[in-house]
């Protein structure tokens, strides 16, 4: 995108120069569009879950941003030679999570592709100027995390089949878990900044915001919720190539503490899929927010750090 033409619109309140992974549109005083779409291969063996899953991902970048999906389209690859009744099942975790999310699938597009792929292009809807960008992070904010991490991990022992069936269930469970609760608390208590994790992990979508803001996150290594059993399958050597590439890239503008090992480094680097909200509270807020989340019923959100002026590199983890 960086070669394309820039595109300037006043009715275009976020584009791409805030790393936003949603655009927002202002249709009128009272309304803006967000549109935002996202799509992968399979994460998980089971076609109900992967299409829950994807589909709770999809959705996740419009309640990033503090606004509701009103309507989706599928995006799907599909082999030819596979039964149709797979796909099905991808469709109808999709949809029963739509359903969930009060959001319209009214169609999609299927190709002809040699791995299946699902996902969704949704369109929510937001007040305008009330939409929570990566941009707006403060010094002195708290950063709230709203899901424990190692999906990235767990899933890629799923595939190599050295996961305990429970640990994947648990997986599954909470990248399935919809970001809409964690969404209208933040909306509520009102934050400075968001956005969710996912791909690039929790440093990478952390250096993102912290960019968007021109910010530094300083975060404890030891506040950060973890999936449990996702240690010794880091031991073991199990980490995805995107978490490989993750610690290489951003992972490398990090201040890291002296004691911080590299299992750790790759841990709080591992490539999310369907993660939690990271928010930037101001810090007289942050009670109001966690009592918030857990009142809406989500579980688990703790401060991980706080926001601290701008500094030399983007992110310091300490122990
Ligand atoms: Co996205
Ligand atoms: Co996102």
């Amino acid at each position: 995108m960086e070669k394309l033409p820039k595109i300037t619109d006043s009715n275009l309140l976020v584009g791409l120069e805030t790393g936003d992974d949603a655009a927002v549109y202002k249709l009128g005083q009272d309304q803006a569009l967000i549109f935002t779409l996202d799509f992968f291969p399979p994460v998980v063996d089971d076609p109900f879950s992967f299409g829950a899953v994807a589909a709770a991902n999809s959705f996740s970048d419009v309640y990033a941003m503090g606004g509701k999906p009103l309507l989706a389209l599928n995006i799907v690859g599909f082999p030819v030679d596979l039964p149709k009744d797979i796909l099905t099942e991808i469709l109808r975790g999709g949809y029963t999570k739509a359903q969930e999310a009060g959001c319209l699938i009214a169609g999609g597009h299927t190709v002809d592709d040699k791995e299946p792929k699902y996902g969704l292009a949704v369109v929510g809807l937001v007040t305008p100027g009330k939409q929570v960008t990566n941009a707006g992070a403060r010094a002195g904010d708290s950063l709230i995390l709203t899901k424990p991490l190692g999906t990235g991990i767990i899933t890629t022992a799923g595939k190599q089949g050295v996961a305990e069936p429970q640990i994947l269930d648990e997986a599954v469970r909470i990248m399935s878990i919809l970001n809409a609760d964690a969404s209208s608390a933040m909306v509520k208590v009102g934050v400075n900044a968001a956005t969710d994790v996912t791909g690039f992990g929790l440093i990478g979508h952390l250096r993102g915001m912290m960019v968007g803001s021109h910010t530094q996150a300083r975060i404890n290594l030891s506040r950060v919720p973890v999936i449990p059993g996702v240690w010794p399958l880091i031991e073991q050597g199990v980490v995805p190539g995107g978490t490989h590439r993750n610690l290489s890239g951003e992972g490398q503008e990090v201040q890291w503490h002296v004691d911080i090992t590299l299992q750790q480094k790759l841990l709080l680097c591992d490539a999310q899929t369907s993660g939690g909200l990271l928010i930037s509270v101001p810090e007289t807020k942050a009670d109001a927010l966690l009592r918030e989340l857990e009142a809406n019923g989500v579980e688990g959100s703790v401060v991980i750090g706080e926001v601290v002026g701008a500094g030399t590199q983007p992110i310091e983890v300490l122990p």
